[in-house]
């Protein structure tokens, strides 16, 4: 039987593209305008020349108004006066886009586009080759992911996060001891560690760079009940020290290790009996076509594809991904010896669920 070309199916397919178009244009600009600080300089600025707003950021002007030109057509920013030519960020657009705007902050993640972009040509050959792009080739991956840990983890920390495990506060408080796997810099970690002086505090990541950061952060902060450990965690089923841990916590850390499942037995083998463990990770199914109406799908995909299951593969591992989904994400806990699983979602964290898990 010939299928009719359908027309119309194929016009509103290419206006969907070219809006895909300009939609990764616009975040790319998105993240230029949050790194260069244009988006703070913004925000509660009166109408301004592209002149004022560059020299109240302190920016080179012919840059900046190109910029602005991207923003008024992408309806970020808005023409007040057409003749003098004045700009304006809303305080609605504002709310979004600034530093102040906290785990409200999607201009952060607009960062992504162009760390990604960076190893295009890498992961082309990876298409044709196999293998996989190592994390050196992602030089800002660390700073970014401790900037994202800021939005996701510690804005809700004390208020939403802790109050999923019962009784947890009141137990860091009294002194326990508490290991977060896959810590990168340590952001999580070392709010803990300030905020329970009793309990103790163990750090463990394959990142030599990442984890000196996180040592001379706890320095800066005078921090003695926490200490960090550079450790590949691909064997960390045998390696695990044996129930000695109260608390263990992953954020975002368990897809992307090289073998995962390897480090979830050994999460299992380090938590005391009683002992309860935290994991934050991507939000999902492992199927794709359960995720049609996944916020941000083609983001977490391309994300996945770019680094996550990438970085993994390039270690010789299994390239899990991150949308390894919570069907995967269950099976693997089970394999990993843990028999009580909550899933729990928050509302300040679209990306991840957060599963408070216990053997
Ligand atoms: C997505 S990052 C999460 C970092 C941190 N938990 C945070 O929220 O900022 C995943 C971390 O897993 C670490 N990792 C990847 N493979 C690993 C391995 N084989 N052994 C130990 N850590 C590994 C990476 O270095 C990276 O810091």
């Amino acid at each position: 039987m010939q299928v009719q070309f359908d027309d119309q199916k194929a016009a509103a397919f290419a206006d969907r593209f070219l809006g895909n178009l300009n939609a990764a244009a616009l975040s790319l600009m998105a993240s230029v305008g949050y790194r260069t600080g244009l988006f703070d300089a913004m925000k509660g600025m009166a109408p301004a020349t592209s002149y004022e707003i560059a020299e109240r950021a302190g920016l080179d002007e012919r840059y900046v108004r190109e910029w602005l030109g991207a923003m008024v057509t992408g309806r970020v920013v808005d023409v007040i006066d057409q003749e003098r030519l004045t700009f304006h960020l809303c305080d609605e657009h504002a709310a979004f886009v600034t530093r102040e705007a906290g785990a409200d902050n999607l201009a952060m993640f607009s960062q992504y586009i162009a760390l990604l972009g960076a190893v295009e040509d890498d992961i082309v050959a990876c298409f044709s080759e196999g293998g996989g792009v190592p994390y050196h080739r992602y030089p800002r991956f660390h700073g970014l992911m401790a900037e994202e840990s800021e939005l996701t983890v510690i804005s809700g920390l004390e208020e939403h996060i802790l109050p999923l495990v019962p009784g947890l506060v009141e137990r860091l408080a009294s002194g326990i001891k508490v290991l977060d796997v896959g810590c990168g810099q340590g952001r999580a970690i070392i709010k803990l560690a300030g905020l329970y002086p009793n309990s103790t505090f163990v750090g463990l990541d394959l990142s030599e760079e990442a984890i000196s950061y996180g040592r001379a952060r706890a320095a800066e902060h005078g921090l003695e009940n926490l200490a960090f450990h550079a450790q590949d965690l691909s064997d960390f089923d045998c390696t695990a020290p044996i129930e000695e841990f109260d608390f263990i916590t992953t954020f975002d850390a368990i897809h992307d290790q090289g073998q995962p499942l390897n480090v979830l037995r050994g999460i299992s083998r380090a938590l005391k009996p009683e002992g309860q463990y935290l994991m934050q990770d991507i939000k999902g199914s492992s199927y794709p076509h359960r995720n049609l109406d996944h916020p941000i799908g083609p983001f977490l995909y391309t994300v996945s594809c770019m680094h996550c299951m990438t970085v993994s593969l390039a270690q010789g591992g299994e390239g899990l991904g991150a949308m390894w989904g919570e069907e995967k994400t269950r099976e693997y806990l089970s394999l990993a010896g843990f028999t009580s699983i909550a899933k729990n979602e928050l509302a300040h964290d679209i990306q991840n669920n957060w599963y408070v898990v216990s053997k």
